[in-house]
């Protein structure tokens, strides 16, 4: 079937014709890259009922860093679904269609509900649940963790499903492996391309001049020439290296332990980490639901309980806008808090410290493999870039737009600020002493300096 308004170009094409189990297409910005994805999805979905979804519920799933691009896709899906159901229509063929959910995880349901398409954000991946999925399609897989693509793959063995991936580039990260992968004639299971904008046919010299008005050097090559790599962007190096320990079930007796804690703003997460102040490590760190779905009331109720078991010394808590009054009701039930206000000044600083210890290896972070957590904050921890604005001020943090996350990098930089600032300390000998001077030696001090000035 024709499906109206749809003319894939010829790299769409390639990608549509290709049958390998992995599927990457790799683009710049309004390439056509989600575009080509949904009519991937429907023409998946026709083909798993082809091999026996039918007989058994049929299901793809869709997941896209944030629910906003979720929806982006979904509806995207819905439009192409009701051209063809007008063209079947016209043949006196029903093709059934129904949407559900829409603001909170959207679903759409084809052939009476036998077959489901899900579309799911990857800000949870605990919520990327062990069922058997016909499909999978990962828009944006580049500002995923890597671990949803795993997570995923296990999912399709069981109806020999397929994966496809969309993905603007996003430096040398999980996303650049699997497009090698596809280019290696050696493994034919995975299959990559590139578009770019220009093969897009909507997209006239006047649109493209308007997209890329705004972009410096670096954003023009990652967004429009689809390049992999932009590594002065990149903060963080060597924090591979400190990867080393996975992290504690319990306190060790011995252990002096900081955390530091981050507050969501809106969409974002609440996390905290603890660190041992002795040796710099990680011993525990965790992420709390998104601000929707979690009231302060049981955020701080968890905040307060965590602190607790590991007996933290100190709290070092952004203190920035909601913060503050959070800090306080955590401070009023006994637990001593650092607040922290964030500015461009303070947050300088906690990157800098953050920097050195990780190139100087004097950090302990938790070992890739042993846990999600450890995953993600790989994830942010290389996608953590520096903006430079045209004044040549620099601001640190995630990628522009809402698809990224540093809640992580953050409380752990707090963490560690904690420990190198020696915050919440008990005061010791060596701190306290008199000074046993004659009072007349301030004065000679003082003239000295005077002289010496
Ligand atoms: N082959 C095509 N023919 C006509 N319009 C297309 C084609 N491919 C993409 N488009 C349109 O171009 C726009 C950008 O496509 P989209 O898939 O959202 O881009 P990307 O995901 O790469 O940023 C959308 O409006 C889409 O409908
Ligand atoms: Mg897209």
């Amino acid at each position: 079937m024709i499906i109206p308004g749809y003319t894939p170009h010829t790299k769409q094409r390639d990608f549509h014709e290709s049958d390998a189990m992995f599927r990457v297409l790799v683009g710049s910005e309004r390439s056509g890259k989600t575009c080509a994805g949904a009519h991937e999805d429907i023409k998946m979905m026709f083909r798993a009922r082809a091999r026996g979804a039918g007989k058994h519920a049929g299901r793809g799933w869709i997941i896209a860093p944030t629910l906003k691009l979720c929806e982006t896709a979904a509806g995207k899906i819905v439009k192409i679904a009701e051209a063809i159901q007008k063209e079947a229509a016209k043949k006196g063929l029903r093709f059934p269609i129904k949407t559900r959910a829409w603001n909170t995880s959207p679903t759409i349901e084809f052939f009476d509900g036998k077959f489901i398409i899900e579309c799911k954000s990857a800000i949870e991946p605990d919520r990327i649940a062990a069922e058997t999925v016909d499909f999978v399609h990962l828009d944006e897989y580049g500002l995923m963790p890597q671990i949803i693509f795993e997570k995923c793959r296990t999912r399709l063995l069981d109806y020999d499903g397929r994966l496809i991936v969309t993905s603007t580039p996003n430096g040398k990260n999980h996303l650049y492996q699997l497009y090698l992968a596809g280019q290696d004639p050696s493994r034919p299971n995975y299959e990559s391309w590139k578009i770019y904008v220009k093969d897009n046919p909507i997209m006239t010299d006047e649109k493209i001049d308007r997209l890329t008005a705004d972009m410096d050097k670096s954003e023009y090559n990652r967004r429009i020439m689809a390049e992999f790599s932009d590594p002065e962007l990149t903060v963080f190096y060597g924090f591979d290296d400190c990867m080393t320990h996975p992290m504690l079930l319990n306190p060790l007796d011995s252990g002096q332990y900081v955390m530091g804690l981050d507050l969501a703003e809106r969409r974002d997460y609440t996390a905290y980490c603890i660190m041992d102040r002795r040796d710099f490590r990680v011993v525990h760190m965790e992420r709390l639901a998104d601000r929707t779905f979690f009231p302060w009331r049981r955020i701080k109720r968890h905040i307060y309980k965590a602190a607790k078991f590991w007996r933290c010394e100190v709290i070092i808590a952004d203190a920035t806008g909601v913060g503050a009054p959070v800090c306080q009701d955590l401070e009023s039930w006994g637990l001593n808090v650092t607040p922290f206000i964030f500015s461009a000044t303070s947050k300088k600083q906690l990157v800098a410290d953050a920097v050195v210890a990780f190139n100087e290896g004097v950090i302990i972070l938790p070992l890739r493999g042993s846990c999600e957590i450890a995953e993600i904050l790989h994830t942010e921890l290389s996608q953590y870039e520096a903006r430079y604005t045209p004044a040549g001020n620099v601001s640190y943090g995630h990628r522009a737009g809402n698809s990224f996350h540093d809640d992580m990098v953050d409380c752990l930089m707090l963490a560690l600020h904690g420990c190198i600032t020696g915050a919440g300390q008990i005061i010791s000998h060596e701190e306290f002493d008199f000074d046993c001077r004659d009072p007349g030696e301030y004065r000679e001090e003082e003239e000295y300096e005077k002289l010496a000035s």
